[in-house]
This record gives structure tokens, sequence and C-alpha cells, in this order.
């Protein structure tokens, strides 16, 4: 909060830390003011960083915000506060009170070197593994370790191989289940926390139970305006699943995909790596009569 008082101050109050404020901010700053920027968000930097190319010059949006959010971040005469917002202002021209909100962090940004720890520590983020096996000591059944033993027997190292390890365990059992990773960390002295946040980083692995087969039913525009949701409803009916649910039999898994890359034969199904393009409702059956 801004210490209030009632004597003139050469200090300005900037709302909003996009790459507009942060000019503002910059000029002023530069000028000899004492710059309060305000930004509500964790950081500064709005959200031209979402943007690749800006009009009409094409010119890179990075390159323009990326100085801008440098100097911003080095000037002296510039205070930041982010994650904050404004509650109330007084006063008038020349002379304003300002009552900020800066929002809890749940870090001390002063000791945060950005390691990015904590995320791998969220206990949130991991719930889905707390009162399960994986984490303390692990139970194993023999089959599993046998099969986990023998992916692990073929890689020397520890934490720089363990996306080729967590390949094989997902394609031996379909997913990654908490057992396995349990028994990676112990056997490669990795932090499970280290496992967690690769697994659960990429999209090719699996913390949940997933069918034989993966069917994908792709929803992404070329094959949405063609009909990919028809598709999809009559999958859902003829295996009685929810998108992203499996089968009873543990047969199928059902989901979909944002665009697979071959939007000309529009709309496209995947099954495992198999690809059928131009499919029709008449079709679901033929398809999933090719799997057992
Ligand atoms: S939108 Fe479906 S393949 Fe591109």
């Amino acid at each position: 909060m801004i210490q209030k008082t009632n004597s003139k101050v050469g200090a300005v109050l900037v709302v909003g830390a996009g790459v507009g404020g942060m000019q503002a901010s910059l000029d002023l700053a530069e000028a000899g003011y004492k710059v309060y920027l305000v930004e509500k968000n964790p950081s500064i930097g709005g959200v031209m960083s979402q943007l690749d190319k800006t009009f009409p010059t094409n010119d890179c949006a990075m390159c323009t915000l990326a100085p801008r959010m440098v100097d911003c971040g080095r000037h002296l005469n510039i205070e930041k506060l982010t994650y904050s917002e404004i509650e109330s202002i007084e006063g008038e021209a020349g002379n304003f009170n300002v009552r900020i909100r800066k929002k809890a962090r749940y870090v001390d940004p002063d000791k945060c070197t950005g390691c990015g720890e904590c995320v791998a520590h969220c206990l949130v983020r991991n719930i889905v593994y707390l009162d399960q096996p994986g984490r303390g000591p692990v139970q194993i059944e023999e089959s599993m370790r046998v099969k986990v033993d023998d992916i692990l027997n073929r890689y020397e190292g520890g934490a720089e191989i363990i996306v080729p390890i967590l390949h094989e365990i997902n394609e031996e059992f379909n997913w990654l289940p908490p057992e396995a990773l349990g028994r990676v960390a112990e056997i490669k002295q990795i932090p499970i926390e280290h496992i967690l946040r690769i697994a659960s980083f990429y999209n090719a692995f699996s913390l949940t139970p997933k069918g034989k087969h993966v069917i994908r039913v792709c929803t992404g525009t070329a094959c949405y305006v063609k009909g990919a949701q028809r598709i999809l409803d009559t999958f859902t009916r003829e295996l009685n699943v929810e998108v992203g649910g499996m089968t009873e039999d543990g047969r199928f898994s059902l989901e979909t995909v944002n665009c697979l890359g071959c939007c000309g034969q529009s709309p496209v199904v995947t099954v495992n790596d198999d690809i059928f393009g131009y499919v029709n409702q008449t079709m679901t059956q033929d398809i999933l009569g090719q799997y057992t």
C-alpha cells in the first residue's frame, strides 16, 4: 500500500502494465517522475506476448515487448506493483491518495529464484497421487515390478533419461500407474515430484488408465464443420462412454483432439496410430470392428 500523504509529490500512477502502460511508465520515468506501475496480473507485459506478429508492420510482438519489459524491470524510477489492484482513489489532480491491494503470491518474491520447484511440489497439482502408491514406500505387484525393472535396466543414468523410461512404461501399461512411477523414483533415486512434473507436462503420457485402443475424434475447425460432433456422438452412444472415459471392458478410450494436421481429409478419427479420413456416422461400427 502507498503511504498517505498530503503534500504534493512528483509521482505518477500508471494503471495496467501492458505495452502501453509500460511505455508510458518508461517515458515518465525518463522525464524524472517516480512511477508506480500497477498491474492486476502476476507479471507485467499484458496480452501482447500472446501475439505472433503485429499489424501493419508485421513486426514480431515479443521483439517489441521484451525490451520494454526489461527496461521497466530495471528502471529505478519505476516501482512495479504486480498482482495488485486499486481499491480506491481520493483527492484531486496533483494530489491523489490511492489504496492498493496486493494479492498474496504464496511465495516470498525476494527469495524466489524462479527454479519452479514449488510447482513440482504443489499439493494441488499432484493431488491425484496424494493417497496413492507412488508416494512413500512403494508397494507394487510382482508382475508390474518385473516389467518396470526390465525397462529401468535398459537405461543408465538418472533424471536426464526419465522421458524415454516414461515412454516405455506408458507404452507397456497404456498409462503411467502410480506404483510404476514410485518404482522409478525409488530405483533411479529421483524425487517423485520431478517425475510427476514431467508426466503431467507431456500429452503423450497419461496419469489415468486408458483403454487398449485410444479413439481420438478431431474436433478442430475443419473437422467440426464437416460433422465431427455427430461422429463423436455416435462413438459416445455406441461405446456407452463419455469423452475422456474408458469402456467398461477396457477396450476403448474416447478422446477429442484439436487438429491432427490432415484437415484435407476431414472429418478425421484416429485409433491408436491409425488414421481414418472422410469419416461418417455409418463408418464408426466398421472402425470399431477392426480392433479387438
Ligand atoms: S481440423 Fe481435423 S485434422 Fe485439422
